[in-house]
């Protein structure tokens, strides 16, 4: 079985869901169910024997002890964190304690556990760190994107603390061995996006009648990736992956943000027609976010190069695709806007 951290969140939900369609090999999914873990995503795996949620956190050293004791996981996918930029601003302490002192305690137990087992377990055994492209830092917009020789230079207290867990990963391995693989991916967009963050924000707002909210003047670049061709490539480095290597996950996709939103809108006009008028009329342009990053771009070409992965999605297909999923999941967006999504399981299942 693997142990997947972090699995109630965005990727991480996505990810535990594919790979129960996938595969028959069984998850544990631990997860401390902050603001951004929603069980709710997990629905349509209640009562599927070969996933078992246990709600707790990565720096509980003790409780990663017997987690790993007891179901001896051949590997362990990395997703838990605090992941939002604009929170990191206002409070970066749940980032370090998460992202860094998080990972830490988790290599430490993943190293301990390796060490435990013998042969093949041993030899095959994995920790896959989920990461961002946002460690690089900032590109020009004339720059070649980012290949995974580029330099750190994170300007974020969120991307300064994953920087710092790639670090203690990357250290794990050439000091204790640890096998460990990295992919430092884009931007991601679809289901089960937590409406925080850009796509997920438009496409409620406008459905909402609410003003969309547009950070300086729009022209941000970011490069989007569709979360099941990451989740797809996550499967294939870690299945293949050379130990110790970074991997960069992107979609080819780069495009300035009010393009993103306009496409947004322009789906929504098409799909949800408001008589009020082109969903357009309530983009907002607002107080842009201090240090906010010009343009990530990803060199994708070493994950195809050496394990033949590309995304399965262009920006057009994936869009459409997760725009129309917000349309048919109205419940799930109204739980998760109420706070309800926090009391579902109790609700759901009772005590
Ligand atoms: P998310 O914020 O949607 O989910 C994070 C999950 O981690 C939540 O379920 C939360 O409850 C859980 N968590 C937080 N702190 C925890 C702790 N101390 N112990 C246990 N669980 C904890 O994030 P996401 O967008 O799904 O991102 C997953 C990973 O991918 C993160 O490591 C992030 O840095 C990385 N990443 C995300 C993107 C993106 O576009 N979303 C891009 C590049 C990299
Ligand atoms: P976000 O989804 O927060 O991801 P990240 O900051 O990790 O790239 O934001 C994507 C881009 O959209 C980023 O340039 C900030 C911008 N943005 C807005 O313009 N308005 C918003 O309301 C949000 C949430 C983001």
């Amino acid at each position: 079985m693997i142990l997947v951290t972090g699995g109630a969140g965005f990727i991480g939900a996505n990810f535990v869901l594919d790979w129960a369609a996938t595969t028959d090999e069984p998850v544990v999914n631990l997860d401390a169910l902050t603001y951004a873990g929603n069980l709710e995503s997990l629905a349509s795996l209640q009562g599927n024997p070969r996933h078992t949620f246990v709600k707790g956190d990565i720096t509980d050293r003790a409780l990663l002890d017997r987690l790993l004791a007891e179901h001896r996981p051949r590997a362990i996918v990395h997703f838990a964190a605090e992941s939002h930029v604009d929170r990191s601003i206002h409070g970066p302490g749940d980032f370090i304690r998460t992202n860094v002192n998080g990972t830490f305690t988790l290599l430490e137990a993943a190293r301990a556990h390796w060490l435990s087992l013998t042969g093949d377990d041993k030899a095959n055994f994995r920790f896959h760190h989920v990461s961002t492209d946002e460690v690089y830092g900032s590109l020009s917009a004339t720059a070649p994107a980012f290949t995974e020789t580029h330099p750190y230079e994170p300007n974020s207290p969120y991307s300064a603390s994953k920087a710092a867990s790639d670090h203690l990963v990357r250290a794990w391995f050439h000091t204790y061995g640890l096998p460990v693989v990295t992919t430092n991916c884009s931007n991601n967009y679809g289901p089960y996006h937590f409406p925080e963050k850009l796509i997920p924000l438009m496409i409620v707002n406008a459905l909402a009648g609410k003003p969309l909210p547009v950070y300086g003047d729009g022209q941000q670049v970011r490069d989007w990736l569709y979360v099941k061709d990451h989740c797809s490539a996550i499967r294939e480095v870690l299945a293949r992956g050379a130990l110790g290597e970074t991997y960069n996950v992107g979609g080819w996709n780069e495009k300035p943000n009010l393009e993103i939103v306009h496409t947004v809108c322009a789906l929504l006009d098409e799909l949800r027609p408001d008589p009020a008028g082109s969903y357009k009329r309530l983009i907002t342009f607002v107080t842009d976010r201090p240090g906010h990053d010009r343009r990530y771009a990803i060199d994708a070409r070493k994950l195809e190069r050496e394990l033949g992965w590309t995304p399965a999605e262009t920006f057009e297909t994936g869009i459409r695709k997760t725009v129309q999923w917000y349309l048919d999941h109205a419940d799930w967006v109204a739980n998760v806007q109420s706070g309800n999504y926090r009391d579902w399981v109790s609700k759901q299942y009772g005590a």
